[in-house]
């Protein structure tokens, strides 16, 4: 293992101001949010409307890395360079997402397992050789009655661990994303406390299993009360919670720790990240790794005029801008607008 090469990555990911675009939605995923606003979803339509986000002038002020689909991985912008050879050349760090998805937990009811592990150290080689600097393991840990169990978070974060050290024997960074949802009625605390319990378990896990944690980074959940629990967020809340439970459980030598936005609103993911960033200085970078918070007006603005490629890309832009100013704990929140409405987060 090359542990400063992978510090070097680590460390660039979740340099100041900067932040990952998370790009990796499976098919699947993809075709629900294109038939949400219409938009027939093939694979040329999905590398088109990935191309122009991929190729944004001036993106990469704001974004230093970008997660790929495997399909998107190995495909070409319009100039047909691949978009892994695209992003290297202008300064933005490609990423793979090497999960396979969730199963059902046997045993376990409402309680799900990420699959993967079979075959991922010859994969990791492939994504490796052709400029994947990072990846991402996405879990999914729900809160509801009786759940999350131990169980269920243990065997999670043995799969998490497992994957991270795969990665890093290939010198690529693992992102491990325990992704506590937001769906569900539960209370702040629950939240919270959940998020805790995860974060002892995986870290113990992984470094039982011998990751090398300056050269792994943690993606997690914000700590907020269920979206169907009829609260409010509250964003002072939100940030003291999350800021608290980080400092409380994560290695201090971690190589850095991003948020996925989980289908809040993307002016409440903007604003909490903001204000996780204002209670700071905290041990590690910490910046987003957003998919819905950054996109989602963008797709919706592609749907309506598909050959306004500058319009869609200026957009796109703008919430990297935002994005990267509250990274930093300085943006004008003013600033922000309408927002977009909540998405739910199962099976992305
Ligand atoms: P969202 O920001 O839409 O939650 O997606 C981030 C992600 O990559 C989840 O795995």
């Amino acid at each position: 293992m090359n542990q400063e090469e992978l510090q070097i990555i680590s460390k660039a990911l979740v340099s100041s101001g900067k932040g990952i675009l998370a790009a990796d939605e499976s098919s699947n995923t993809c075709k629900k949010r294109f038939d949400s606003v219409g938009i027939e979803c093939t694979e040329e339509t999905r590398r088109k409307y990935r191309g122009l986000l991929f190729t944004s002038p001036g993106a990469s002020e704001f974004m230093s890395g970008v997660i790929f689909y495997d399909e998107t991985f190995w495909q070409s912008s319009d100039e047909d360079q691949t978009f892994p050879k695209y992003l290297e050349i202008n300064n933005i760090i490609p990423g793979i997402k090497v999960d396979k998805g969730l199963i059902n937990l046997p045993g376990f009811p409402g309680e799900k397992l990420t699959q993967g592990l079979d075959g991922l150290p010859e994969q990791m080689i492939k994504y490796a050789d052709a400029g994947a600097k990072f990846a991402k393991w996405r879990s999914v840990i729900a809160i509801g009655e009786n759940i999350p169990t131990e169980e269920c978070i243990k065997s999670n974060a043995f799969v998490l661990a497992r994957y991270a050290r795969i990665c890093q024997d290939t010198g690529i960074v693992p992102i491990v994303e325990p992704e506590v949802l937001f769906d569900g009625t539960h209370t702040i605390e629950q939240s919270e406390q959940t998020l805790a319990k995860t974060y002892e378990i995986l870290f113990k896990t992984m470094q039982e299993m011998r990751v090398f944690m300056p050269g792994a980074i943690l993606k997690t959940s914000m700590v907020l009360p269920g979206k169907d629990s009829g609260a409010e967020i509250n964003h002072d809340d939100t940030a003291k919670r999350t800021v608290r439970v980080l400092h409380e459980h994560v290695p201090q030598d971690l190589g850095g720790v991003v948020f996925l936005s989980g289908g809040q609103k993307s002016n409440d993911a903007f604003i909490n990240l903001n204000r996780i960033a204002k209670l700071g200085p905290h041990p590690w970078g910490v910046t987003f790794s957003y998919s819905r918070a950054l996109q989602d007006p963008v797709l919706k603005l592609w749907a309506k005029d598909r050959e306004n490629k500058k319009a869609v890309q200026d957009l796109f832009l703008n919430q990297l801008r935002l994005a990267g100013a509250a990274s930093l704990g300085e943006l004008d929140e003013s600033e922000l607008h309408d927002n977009t409405e909540a998405t739910k987060s199962q099976d992305l």
